[in-house]
């Protein structure tokens, strides 16, 4: 199969479609390898079940807790690959896995309460705690480390902390926490009495012998007290139709995210035509997925190969994510002096390690997402190596 091949990336519709620090937005001239967003096209199952919805010509109100047949599939999904016997009637499919981190947030914090975040991490986390009126607690876990002591956490915890939020694998530096370490995690809040956030929407894109381990498939005690938070942007190439799902363990946590959600009164609520293609995604393409992975493999490998033979960058190969945290200390220039130099003469756009992107630990670092084709991946690699040397 060629699902990746160079030539399959459709530029002109990137230049209209690609949003959020991408195609769209950027001069002609410029390759962008910021947000994370496949270059290709999402696999043809999704667009020809969505299609064939839209044939019904009926866009009714859909059920306010999200279509039977993606709670059902999305659970199955659980209890098969992930080891966790997730219930169909606890999933909620929410418009967006960030979604489901702010709502995750409002529904377990109050103003003044305190949640532990990792730093660096995506913004997301700091923004949504934030937003509902608490505060973000950083945890270091710096970019070059391989096994994470969660003991240390437990100085953090204060009589206000509330809940933990674990990205896993964890974006920007792609680590793939492991289940020892998640024991240990899981056992802190069991006994200061916590909830997890568990963010796997990254847990599809894992590089052989890395394994992806799910907090919930632990222990009953560790899943009582995890909300697990997931979505398609990742794995399927379905940023755009703004879709993730919140999986809950207990009814108490279920009822509460149900009834913060706003679902029950049509404020908020899934796009039924999201519902539909995410349902056609995990039931239909598995091998498009594979193939995918496999592709950005490769594209590690390549991307990870080169930037070390750039004199003063580095990077470790990420077990996890399409996207390289790349050090760039030894320029002597800051992430955002770096990322201006290839912005400006590179014509490469990559996101800076600014601490409103990924907190203060990402400093000294650039983040390249490398979910493109090989060709635009040697292109841009070409033109950095020009620029930095
Ligand atoms: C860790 C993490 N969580 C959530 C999201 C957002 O996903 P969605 O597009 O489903 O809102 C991202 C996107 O980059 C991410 O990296």
């Amino acid at each position: 199969m060629h699902l990746f091949d160079s030539n399959k990336v459709n530029f002109e519709l990137l230049k209209k479609r690609a949003f959020n620090l991408r195609w769209a937005e950027l001069p002609d001239d410029v390759i962008p390898l910021t947000a994370a967003d496949p270059d290709f096209k999402s696999a043809p199952e999704i667009s020809e079940a969505i299609i064939d919805y839209c044939q019904g010509q009926y866009f009714s109100y859909g059920p306010s807790e999200g279509l039977i047949g993606l709670k059902k599939s999305v659970a199955s999904f659980f209890v098969s690959k992930r080891n966790v016997p997730a219930a169909y009637d606890f999933v909620l499919p929410v418009d967006s896995t960030a979604y489901g981190i702010y709502l995750t947030c409002k529904t377990i914090l109050n103003t003044g309460d305190e949640a532990i975040i990792f730093d660096p991490v995506d913004f997301l986390f700091k923004h949504s705690i934030e937003k509902v009126g608490a505060k973000a607690i950083p945890f270091s876990i710096p970019p070059n480390t391989t096994k994470v002591d969660f003991h240390k956490i437990e100085h953090l915890i204060t009589d206000k902390t509330k809940l933990i939020c674990l990205c896993n694998p964890l974006n920007p530096t792609g680590k793939v926490f492991t289940k020892s370490e998640l024991i240990t995690l899981g056992s802190i809040a069991v006994k200061y009495n916590l909830t997890i956030l568990s963010d796997e929407i990254w847990s599809d894109i894992v590089y052989h012998p890395a394994k992806f381990v799910s907090i919930a498939s632990l222990s009953e005690e560790i899943r009582n007290k995890t909300i697990t938070v997931t979505g398609f942007s990742k794995s399927f190439g379905m940023a755009g139709l703004r879709i993730g799902v919140i999986i809950a363990h207990n009814e108490q946590h279920y009822k509460s995210i149900l009834d913060h959600s706003m679902h029950k009164s049509t404020i908020h609520g899934v796009n039924i035509l999201s519902q539909v293609g995410a349902i056609a995604a995990l039931e239909k393409c598995d091998y498009w997925l594979e193939e995918f992975v496999n592709h950005t493999k490769k594209m590690r490998d390549l991307l990870v190969r080169e930037i070390n033979s750039i004199p003063n960058l580095s990077c470790i190969a990420p077990d996890g994510c399409y996207v390289a945290f790349v050090n760039i200390e030894k320029t002597n220039k800051t992430s955002q002096e770096v990322y201006e130099i290839l912005l400006n003469e590179a014509k490469v756009a990559v996101v800076p390690g600014l601490e409103n992107w990924f907190g203060k630990g990402a400093e000294g670092y650039i983040r390249i997402c490398f979910s493109t084709s090989e060709a635009i991946l040697k292109e841009s690699i070409s033109r950095i190596k020009k620029c930095l040397t």
